[in-house]
């Protein structure tokens, strides 16, 4: 049975860790939108590993790792982060699929993040992932196939340089140069180490009768139709991109089983709405508790209570089977934890999650206060040492979303888990009824 991980917050729920340690159950694991902006990070006995564009799954010797066509891909930081994976002592070029119809991030949309940031900010990753799906959909998108013929590939970048010039000069009024042949032959450098890797993906995914796991990054809220428009990122973050981001039938995925991965509490980086925020001492001793710094850019992540509007919002539009916890050991030692069950905005209450920017942004939340426990959670991997109040928690959040919290992480280290319930073969573990 093929399984799908996805961030069912803004991000760094924590799915690198549960993706790489499921990984050992599948044979190929599958990246299949966003790019670099990405940052997953797996503990593996003290090491650390932060992967932005391979699979994460790709740790695991015995697995094939692949790119998929929704992706953009910056090829200078793909080389790099494979040369670095490889320096460790574990090969990837031989286990790696690219897709041939996968876009390219290039220098120059990353001339552009930073010149639309200056112009409006959204907080971006400055990778260069907005302007990559801009140029896509506006059909003046360069692919990876594009780099097999080297003088297309050059009237293209020519082209895009000639564009990109122009929409900054004359729209933004700002200078831009950039060279073709330097941007070319970097492009056409990189691509020499991995060309071997550049196939149709999806054929091959279609036929293969191996295993799969469907790595999603970022998170539901960051999805560009279903998130927090337009403090999102460019590309459909949650399941509804598995689709078009793999090249895969929708019926493909009918049998497969799909798992949102959430932090007992929330966090979010760059701008936006967040109504669960905490600018306060308790928001800033989550984030030192938490360490939660940007794997990506190192920027503080901002840090609230656990909003079960917007998880049950999540869960909806996923179609999720059950959920992963992860961090509850960040919450050890707090004397109240609270919840949002529901927001007032002026004299009304929403139970649902608005679309409309200005409805969330004037959105109060509406808490359950639960009592903290005292006892570590950090690193326990049985379910008898799940503190009661703890359990009376998590039972809370299954409820209240309508799906079981199937499996609690309780620390960065791979093998720091418990599973609650298994929904897989319908065993469970822990106390709770919901399944
Ligand atoms: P991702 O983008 O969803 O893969 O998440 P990130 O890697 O950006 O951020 C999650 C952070 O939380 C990483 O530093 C992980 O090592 C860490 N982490 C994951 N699970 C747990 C957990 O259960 N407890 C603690 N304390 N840290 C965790
Ligand atoms: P992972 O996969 C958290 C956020 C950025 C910004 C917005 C748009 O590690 O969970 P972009 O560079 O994508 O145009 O930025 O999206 N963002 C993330 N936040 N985790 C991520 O990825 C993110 N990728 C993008 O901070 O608010
Ligand atoms: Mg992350």
């Amino acid at each position: 049975m093929n399984l799908v991980i996805l961030g069912a917050q803004w991000g760094d729920e924590g799915k690198g860790k549960i993706v790489d340690l499921l990984s050992s159950e599948y044979e190929v694991v599958v990246r299949y939108q966003g790019g670099s902006n990405a940052g997953h990070t797996v503990m593996v006995n003290g090491q650390k590993f932060i992967l932005h564009l391979l699979p994460t799954g790709i740790l695991h010797s015995h697995t094939i790792g692949v790119i998929a066509q929704g992706m953009v891909v910056d090829l200078e930081l793909l080389v790099e982060e494979i040369k670095q994976i490889e320096g460790k002592g574990i090969s990837v070029r031989d286990r790696l699929l690219i897709s041939d119809r996968a876009h390219l991030v290039l220098p120059y949309h990353k001339t552009l993040d930073a010149l639309l940031e200056k112009k409006g900010k959204i907080g971006t990753t400055l990778r260069g992932i907005g302007p990559a799906y801009m140029l896509k959909y506006a059909r003046k998108g360069i692919r990876v196939c594009d780099l097999w013929d080297k003088d297309r590939f050059y009237s293209l970048v020519r082209d895009n340089l000639e564009f990109v010039e122009e929409l900054c000069k004359k729209v933004y009024c700002e200078a831009f140069e950039m060279k073709v042949d330097e941007v070319v032959d970097r492009a056409l450098e990189n691509f020499e180490e991995i060309k071997h890797c550049v196939t149709d993906t999806s054929s091959y995914l279609l036929n293969t009768k191996k295993s799969i796991l469907f790595e999603g990054a970022q998170g539901t809220l960051l999805d560009v139709d279903i998130g927090t428009y337009p403090y999102v990122t460019s590309s459909n973050s949650s399941a509804l991109g598995l689709s078009a981001g793999t090249g895969l039938p929708p019926k493909f995925f009918s049998g497969a089983k799909f798992l949102g991965v959430s932090k007992a509490y929330t966090t979010r980086v760059g701008e936006g709405p967040f109504p669960t925020e905490l600018k306060d001492e308790v928001g800033d001793l989550i984030r030192e508790k938490g360490k939660e710094y940007g794997a990506t850019t190192g920027r503080p992540r901002r840090c609230g209570w656990l909003d079960l509007v917007a998880l049950r919002h999540a869960v909806k539009l996923n179609g999720l089977d059950g959920i992963v916890l992860t961090k509850l050991d960040v919450l050890d030692g707090f004397e109240e934890i609270k919840v949002c069950t529901a927001y007032k905005i002026g004299n009304e209450t929403f139970e649902n999650f608005p679309a409309s920017l200005f409805l969330l942004e004037k959105a109060q939340p509406i808490y359950k206060s639960f009592e903290g426990w005292k006892e570590s959670t950090y690193g326990i991997t049985s379910a008898e040492d799940i503190p009661e109040k703890a359990m009376n928690y998590i039972n809370f959040i299954e409820r209240f979303v309508g799906v079981p919290v199937v499996m609690l992480s309780t620390s960065p280290e791979r093998d720091k888990y418990i599973w609650l319930s298994e929904v897989f073969h319908g065993k469970r573990v822990g106390s709770s009824n919901i399944c």
